[in-house]
């Protein structure tokens, strides 16, 4: 394996505050004779050791715990524009920065690779209208389909609360009372359940998402498969390797790339119309169930390459942030509960994990251009937060451009031209924002009338009026505008009293 390359600069040490420290092997003691004990508090570069030492460790996922990853890109090579209309699709030719990271469910993080267990797949592809994550597993259904369970299919698989074991008997106490999942059992402990290499799996959706486009949509499954072809580990290889080499998927994922063997992948979509879903023998929102390639052919769509290592683990792989809520306009998810329960689970899980600003981290950060003025402030803000900019949706104060439908999730249009009646049969969703009407005045005008029978008008004006001096002059007139929705004479009456107080 190789490692860390020389670089022919020489840094300077310093502490992280930029202070030059002449040796950091050296810490600050009392006494004058040899023996010196005791050490002071005023020894920055002892303490800023033992502190940062102690914080090094970041929670580690709760499942998916232990992986490897790598960077790369992926490359359209079949033109399915007719399908979606993401732009990093769009163009036989088109390639995009990539970010892999593939996991075992299981296991903490450090653990013996070589074992039987699912393999996550987390591809975040960096393109020109946001990052696109795919987070999909090596195998194409699950244990579950209903997202409340997945806590506990997990637990049954990890470790007994006494015995701090694997547990053979939670495993299959969960399994027994949860039948749902025996398609994804028999594929777990089929020969596939072991993979020889990360080079040398599959990767699938599982859930049905959408691809959408002006004119309507259609329900996909993606896939990838490598063009290394599958291999797997016999039982027996596995539990050799595993004592010989736990770090072998690892070992073999890096030493390829180092080698310039770059793995790759062939991606496939099965594509199914929605008047095809409402009659289909399985439910397409249940993932413990394939659609069949003979009823549904694999059409292939583009190409991923890996061809570069991380140059750094931790910042690179340990705080990339996976989640199917990061889509891009043109994809959209399907009503499946695992996938909107999902939808929640990572963006919240990447905020205890790494920070409500993780988005910001070199891993995470799109390559597009990103203006989210009402997220601000919070821990470990690294961008210039937006300076001066409103913090507040509908400011006039700067004009904000605004593309994507309202219509569904995220600025998607996932319905989009799709038909009313499959609308009904899913169950239609509109992003909503509320209009204001005359209505939302008639309780302020009876309010203005109380105030009139209190002899509190002329002070209410004098309040208002005393705030919004402050203001911008367009910004006044907009509000005296409002006022005088209320009732005619209080505009005039709070701009009068602006004009006559100032
Ligand atoms: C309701 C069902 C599920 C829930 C609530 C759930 C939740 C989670 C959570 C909380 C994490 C850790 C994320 C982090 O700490 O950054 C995770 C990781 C992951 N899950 Fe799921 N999961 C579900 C089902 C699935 C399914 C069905 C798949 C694949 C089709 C999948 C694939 C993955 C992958 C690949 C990772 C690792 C992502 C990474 O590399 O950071 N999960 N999941």
């Amino acid at each position: 394996m190789s490692h860390t390359p020389h670089k022919d600069d020489v840094p300077t040490y310093t502490l992280s505050e930029g202070c030059p420290v002449a040796d950091p092997t050296t810490a600050q003691r009392v006494g004058s004779g040899p023996v010196k004990g005791l050490m002071l508090l005023q020894d920055t570069q002892l303490i800023e050791t033992l502190a940062h030492f102690n914080r090094e460790r970041i929670p580690e996922r709760t499942v998916h715990a232990s992986a490897v990853g790598a960077w790369g890109e992926f490359e359209v090579t079949h033109d399915i524009s007719h399908l979606t209309s993401a732009k990093f699709l769009n163009n036989v030719g088109k390639k995009s920065k990539v970010l892999l990271r593939v996991s075992t469910v299981g296991p903490e993080r450090g653990a013996s690779e070589p074992v039987r267990d699912v393999r996550g797949w987390g591809m975040k592809i960096f393109t020109e209208e946001g990052n696109q994550d795919f987070v999909f597993n090596d195998i194409p259904v699950f244990f579950v389909r209903d997202p409340i369970k997945f806590p506990s299919l997990n637990r049954s698989h990890k470790r007994n609360p006494a015995t701090n074991l694997p547990d053979a008997s939670m495993f299959w106490d969960f399994h027994n009372n949860n039948q749902e999942g025996i398609h994804a059992l028999m594929i777990l402990f089929s020969k596939r359940g072991i993979p020889a290499s990360i080079r040398t799996i599959n990767a699938y959706s599982g859930h049905t998402y959408k691809f959408t486009t002006e004119d309507g949509f259609v329900y996909v499954k993606i896939h990838l498969k490598p063009d290394q072809g599958v291999k797997s580990l016999s039982q027996d290889e596995a539990n050799r390797l595993a004592g010989e080499n736990p770090y072998h998927h690892t070992a073999d994922l890096h030493d390829a790339i180092a080698r310039g063997d770059y793995p790759s992948w062939t991606m496939y979509i099965q594509v199914m119309k929605p008047e095809q879903a409402e009659n289909y023998r399985w439910n397409i929102f249940d993932m413990t169930k394939v659609w069949p390639h003979g009823d549904f052919p694999l059409q292939p769509v583009g190409k991923l390459r890996l061809n570069r290592n991380p140059t750094n683990y931790f910042t690179d792989i340990e705080q990339a942030a996976f989640s199917p809520s990061t889509i891009v306009p043109g994809i959209a998810p399907s009503a499946d509960p695992m996938l909107q329960a999902r939808m929640f689970a990572y963006p919240d899980a990447a905020r205890y994990r790494l920070g409500v600003n993780y988005q910001q981290l070199p891993c995470n950060a799109p390559v597009s251009k990103v203006y989210a003025p009402y997220q601000r402030d919070g821990a470990s803000r690294h961008d210039d937060n937006y300076g001066g900019d409103p913090n507040y949706v509908g400011a006039s104060l700067k004009r904000v451009n605004f593309s994507g439908s309202r219509v569904g999730a995220n600025g998607h249009a996932p319905f989009g031209g799709g038909s009313q009646a499959h609308e009904q049969w899913v169950g239609q969703v509109t992003a909503y924002s509320s209009e204001v009407t005359d209505e939302d005045f008639v309780q302020a005008r009876e309010m203005w009338k109380v105030l009139g029978r209190c002899g509190e008008q002329d002070e209410f004006v004098h309040n208002v009026a005393g705030h919004l001096r402050g203001a911008l002059p367009e910004v006044q007139l907009a509000t005296i505008d409002m006022f005088n929705k209320v009732d005619s004479k209080l505009g005039t009456r709070i701009h009068e009293a602006l004009v006559k107080e100032s």
